[in-house]
């Protein structure tokens, strides 16, 4: 049994790439819904309902554990999934809580009272569906008191990365970032809430300046995942078996993905 990492599309192998480099004897199986990417404009139950078929094909494939490796999916459905009840076994994860504990200085799990935090004006990046669901805020208010949080939706972002046209890319960025900059013009930290984000880390650091601190949240989860791991052992499973799975065109996924992580990646149909 290997662990699964799910996305709507390519954006997913961010966090896959650092849990790879920080537990490299782990077999990963990667599932791509990239057929039905981007999920950031659909609405709550569409992203529930793909979010659980995606789910249930990383299960089928042995893994009892899954990471959402997608924030619009973390947001959206991870809730509702848990409180519907998982079979016996069987574990979801998702990638907001690492990212809000390292925002908040916390250790993993510490659920005491929200307190001070150093960081008190944090920018959002997100897609139009996580901007919406304000499960980020939710989460940091658990922790934090006093953060402001402007969240920017920036549309078009992710299906510029999965057409790979990184040019057009670059420039919504740009224009994502002065908008989010005219409303708050000094963050001091950047939360980059979509894990295809990663892909245009240098266009964001460079929009928004050397003084905002940019969250990664690709190594906090692999970090994460390793406590995890540590404290579950079971979850690990005994497979050495990896794989990459899409919805998608595997050919077309395979030349994007090969693109991304600069190393040969093979995707097959789902
Ligand atoms: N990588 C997904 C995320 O983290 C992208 C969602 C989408 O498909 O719009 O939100």
């Amino acid at each position: 049994m290997a662990i699964g990492i799910f996305d709507s599309g390519i954006g997913g192998l961010t966090v896959l790439d650092a849990v790879q480099k920080h537990l490299p004897d782990v077999p990963l199986v990667y599932l791509g819904d990239n057929a039905h990417a981007p999920y950031g404009v659909r609405d709550a139950d569409e992203i529930l309902e793909l979010t659980r078929a995606g789910v249930e094909r990383l299960w089928q494939a042995g893994c009892d554990l899954v990471i959402l490796a997608c924030n619009t999916a973390s947001a959206a459905a991870l809730r509702r999934m848990q409180e519907a009840g998982l079979p016996e076994g069987k574990r979801v994860l998702g990638v907001f809580v690492p990212m809000i504990e390292a925002l908040t200085e916390r250790q993993w799990g510490d659920n005491s009272p929200p307190r001070e935090v150093a960081v008190k004006h944090v920018a959002l990046f997100a897609t139009p569906a996580t901007v919406a669901s304000r499960a980020f805020q939710r989460e940091l208010a658990f922790r934090a008191i006093g953060v402001d949080v402007e969240a920017q939706a920036c549309g078009g972002v992710v299906d510029a990365i999965e057409e790979g046209d990184m040019i057009l890319a670059e420039a919504l960025v740009r224009s994502h970032v002065e908008a989010l900059m005219r409303k708050m013009p000094t963050p001091e930290a950047a939360v980059l809430g979509c894990t295809h984000y990663p892909l245009m880390q240098e266009a964001f650091q460079a929009a928004l300046g050397t003084d905002t601190l940019v969250f990664s949240q690709a190594d906090l989860v692999a970090q994460s995942l390793g406590d995890y791991l540590e404290r579950h052992p079971d979850m690990r499973g005994e497979s050495q078996v990896s794989m990459f799975l899409t919805t998608g065109d595997p050919a077309r996924v395979s030349d994007r993905a090969t693109q991304f992580l600069r190393r040969k990646i093979e995707f097959h149909a789902a």
